[in-house]
């Protein structure tokens, strides 16, 4: 196995903590406090694409995902913090008032380029030719996918998994819960776990494709991270449940049932979920995993995205 190297840009380990809710105790991994401005996941897939970034020199990363993605705004800060520019090319329309995800892109410095849905389809076409202008330009480009979720990006789940193996029984749980976007967050810790030999099934509670595609986005960036890294172990896809239904009010929205749950968390557990990813992921692990329970052996994953509060502050007050 050929591990590839990473920077320190994450405060880890996370914490993982019991909490009790709807008369259900369960527990929940803390990637929320990856860091304040880094929170969320995506900055632990960006250990190792920033490391890559740094070793090819670059002037620039591009990257790219919907206005108020969470892998985006983390680009542009863990750019800032390293001296390299970003420019994120993102699915929306710019509006006059920069909130949530979008406030923090400009308060750090990111370059910024809107498309409509239909354009945002040619994404990657895009990014490559503006890196061929940039190249022109004798500006290095480094690019890479939404959420990070390419075969490098991964190993930050992967790692993920020994980080909890190091601070629960092996046997306290058997199942990790996720919100699932851009897949990599699940196929990490697919792999993760198959190295660590620890027969662990991942729910993926899908906000943005259907399960077909979710599947096979979590099981070919897997793939490629195996063979890319000689990472000799055969992935068992049953340990693998992509969740669907729990995002038909689609990406940028979220429904008020929703938030009546993640105003309850927020009122009772002191925990403060997202719109567009955790507040989603907990709706489904409180109606999977919790109701009617006294405990349950599936772990709630908190992978961050807070920022995007601010942006639905409307939806959350008004409920
Ligand atoms: C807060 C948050 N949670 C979960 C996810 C999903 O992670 P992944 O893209 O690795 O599936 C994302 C990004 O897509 C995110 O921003």
């Amino acid at each position: 196995m050929k591990e590839p190297k990473k920077l320190n840009l994450a405060n880890l380990p996370t914490p993982t903590q019991k909490l009790n809710f709807n008369g259900c105790s369960f527990l929940i991994k803390r990637d929320d406090y990856t860091g304040t401005e880094l929170t969320g996941n995506k900055i632990r897939k960006l250990e190792y694409l920033m490391h890559e970034a740094k070793r090819l020199k670059a002037d620039y990363v591009f990257t790219c995902g919907g206005d108020q993605s969470n892998h985006c705004r983390a680009t542009a800060i863990a750019a800032a913090q390293l001296g390299i520019k970003s420019r994120l090319f993102l699915w929306g329309k710019e509006k006059k008032l920069k909130d949530g995800n979008l406030f923090l892109n400009k308060m750090f410095g990111a370059e910024t380029e809107y498309f409509n849905k239909q354009e945002y389809k040619n994404v990657l076409q895009i990014m490559a030719d503006r890196e061929k202008q940039f190249t022109k330009k004798n500006k290095r480009v480094y690019t890479f996918p939404s959420g990070g979720s390419s075969a490098l990006g991964i190993w930050g789940y992967i790692n993920f998994i020994p980080e909890l193996l190091n601070q629960i029984n092996k046997r306290s749980i058997n199942s990790i819960l996720s919100a699932a976007g851009s897949g990599g967050t699940a196929a990490g810790m697919l792999i993760g776990s198959a190295i660590n030999n620890w027969n662990l099934k991942i729910f993926a509670v899908d906000v943005f494709n259907n399960k077909a595609e979710m599947e096979e986005m979590i099981i070919t960036v897997a793939e490629e991270c195996l063979k890319k890294y000689k990472i000799n172990k055969k992935l068992n896809y049953k340990n693998l449940e992509v969740m669907d239904g729990y995002s038909t009010e689609g990406y940028k929205n979220i429904e008020p049932k929703k938030l009546k749950l993640i105003k309850k968390l927020a009122e009772e557990n002191g925990v403060l979920l997202d719109p567009a990813y955790t507040g989603k992921a907990f709706y489904a692990f409180n109606e999977n995993f919790l109701a009617g329970k006294k405990n349950t052996k599936t772990l709630f994953l908190h992978t961050g995205g807070l920022f995007g509060v601010f942006a639905k502050r409307k939806k959350y007050l008004g409920i």
